[in-house]
């Protein structure tokens, strides 16, 4: 920026005085005028939030709250018990982007550091801090104080609030340059529904007590949230055209988790706390009267239950371009693929590890074994291998579930493929497609021949039960699915060297589903994955089922009505298909 420009800025940053705003001109911003999932912030439409300087550079955020007195996290400051001396820090406030020089921004020394005797950790809540400035803010239009709630203060539920801060856009992703203060609208959740949501199987699985003083924003499908870098800096709400402070950032498990909203210290409770240490400090903090109180909030039933978000799974960017294709490396043998099923766990075959599966079922070597997934930055610990009871002998078993030792954070990719109920049934004609799976490798530019329509249980039966027997007639389990592919050659033609493929086929929503395995290397029978709900849900804890379709598993009629020319047919799939389009579809 040129130096006349600078000028104008220097004049207008000098001229008021402080104290020139009314002290009950709290939380409003300039009239004009990530964070993860949020977006920059206009310049000036935070002026209470400030970057907190350590060595340089930006470690937590913080909000002014009256010309002396910025508002922080204690853990911004403590570490092992130990409060960091003041003069390492400063407080950079006016800011907007942090890159180069900042702009109409200014300093201030930090004099003093104060934080409630009761903090220790964040889990244990408290954490809560003051900055005493070395000298007053210059206020100004990009430095005003923001409103605190007082004790009696109750923000409803559900309230649409904001965040703010230069911290992370994603799990180890920091913001990029120019750094420009995100924002991010986060919806209060109340206590209950908070705690619920905590307590519902997710990404990490954990013990989690939500505390008095404690305070939930976010979402049940997670996206939205604060992360690293946001800390000490405000949760603000708008109420009569002034923004309050109800939270302070102070923790998560992850960023953007589904089910794992952010936690943040109430502001309220600390009315008498905030007053005590400011005391005697004049212009002090305003805590403007709430008005009207809102009836809504007023009582929360404890027992509130919450909806909790399961993971989007199957959408895929385009067939073939699997986000949940999972790739295990295991020490002295090709890589083996799998399809990631949850945050935790990748379905694979089993026949990939047997060998090295202990009498205990844990290969000592677990320790080397990594697993990668699409769009990871690294590839994955593994922590633990189950395979199914029956895998070693039972074809249509062979699986196994590989736990990893970290959740992944789920987004576009990596994102889970999703699995059928037992009685979960595709129409015949549902598109489907062969997937990576086991240890083979896809012979070049197949995956576009692979395309593949299931028929109906019944043709399936007619062409291929007869005469192997492997496919009862419609209604006696186990239940088998036929794919007919629309290019027959392409079938034989393109082999995964050693494996059978998973066959996937897509809802009528456009989701991925996993719906069976193949059945001694056939590319033509596939066993349902749908009955193997239970073995997964119970060692996976949770997985992404679809609902059942509705429609009734096995059409009515009786293996009797196979036309003659079918039986004992070694079946041609195309004729199955001509036959199928003839033939009306009576399911339903
Ligand atoms: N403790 C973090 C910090 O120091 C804030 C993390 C907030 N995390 C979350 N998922 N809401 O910046």
């Amino acid at each position: 920026m040129s130096q006349h420009l600078l000028l104008p800025l220097v004049i207008l940053a000098i001229s008021p005085i402080p104290g020139a705003f009314p002290d009950s001109d709290c939380g409003r911003p300039e009239p004009s005028a990530r964070i993860m999932g949020g977006s920059d912030a206009q310049p000036g439409s935070w002026p209470w939030q400030v970057s907190l300087h350590q060595g340089g550079g930006h470690i937590c955020g913080g909000s002014l709250i009256a010309p002396s007195w910025v508002l922080s996290a204690a853990h911004c400051f403590v570490t092992n018990g130990t409060l960091a001396p003041a003069a390492e820090w400063t407080v950079v406030l006016g800011v907007h982007s942090q890159d180069g020089p900042l702009d109409g921004a200014h300093v201030r020394a930090v004099a003093a550091i104060l934080v409630p005797d009761n903090y220790s950790s964040v889990e244990l809540g408290a954490d809560v801090a003051l900055l005493r400035l070395a000298s007053p803010a210059r206020l100004g239009p990009a430095v005003r104080p923001v409103c605190l709630p007082r004790a009696s203060h109750r923000f409803a539920h559900g309230t649409a609030c904001r965040a703010t801060g230069w911290g992370d856009i994603q799990e180890e992703d920091p913001l990029p340059l120019p750094w420009v203060l995100q924002e991010v609208e986060l919806r209060l959740l109340g206590e209950a529904a908070c705690q619920c949501l905590y307590s519902r199987p997710g990404p990490f699985n954990l013990t989690f007590q939500l505390l008095p003083g404690m305070l939930c924003a976010g979402y049940a499908e997670g996206h939205r949230d604060t992360c690293q870098g946001d800390s000490g800096g405000p949760l603000v709400c708008e109420e009569g055209g002034r923004w309050f402070q109800a939270g302070i950032t102070s923790f998560g498990f992850g960023c953007g988790r589904r089910n794992r909203p952010g936690v943040f210290t109430a502001v309220a409770p600390y009315e008498a706390w905030i007053r005590e240490q400011v005391m005697g400090s004049e212009p002090g903090p305003t805590f403007p009267s709430q008005s009207p109180q809102p009836q809504s909030v007023l009582s929360e039933p404890t027992d509130e239950n919450c909806t909790i978000a399961l993971p989007e799974c199957g959408k895929a960017p385009r067939p073939g371009a699997w986000p949940w294709e999972a790739q295990v490396m295991v020490p002295g043998s090709r890589p083996c693929y799998g399809a990631l099923v949850s945050e935790s766990w990748v379905l694979a075959p089993a026949s990939c590890f047997l060998g090295r599966i202990s009498s205990d079922h844990q290969p000592g070597d677990l320790d080397n074994w990594r697993v990668l997934l699409p769009s990871r930055p690294r590839a994955e610990h593994v922590a633990r291998l189950v395979p199914h009871e029956n895998a070693s002998w039972d074809d249509a078993s062979d699986l196994a579930l590989l736990q990893l030792r970290e959740p992944v954070n789920l987004g576009a990719a990596p994102r889970p493929v999703c699995l059928p109920h037992p009685d979960h049934y595709f129409l015949p004609g549902s598109r489907c497609r062969l997937a990576h799976w086991g240890r083979g490798e896809p012979a070049p530019g197949s995956s576009s021949l692979l395309e593949a329509e299931l028929l109906g249980t019944w043709w399936c039966h007619c062409l291929y039960g007869r005469q192997e027997a492997t496919v009862p007639p419609p209604g006696e389990p186990p239940q088998a699915l036929c794919p007919a592919y629309q290019q027959e050659e392409a079938v034989a033609g393109s082999c995964w060297v050693t494996s059978a493929p998973p066959l996937l086929c897509q809802t009528e929503g456009g989701s991925w589903v996993l719906v069976g395995m193949a059945i001694r290397g056939s590319r033509e029978l596939f066993a349902a994955i749908g009955p193997e709900e239970t073995w997964i849900s119970q060692t996976v804890g949770e997985a992404h089922f679809l609902p059942p379709s509705g429609f009734t598993l096995w059409p009515p009629e009786s293996s009797d009505l196979c036309p003659p020319d079918m039986a004992g047919a070694s079946g041609s799939p195309q004729a199955a298909i001509f036959l199928l389009l003839l033939t009306p579809l009576i399911q339903g």
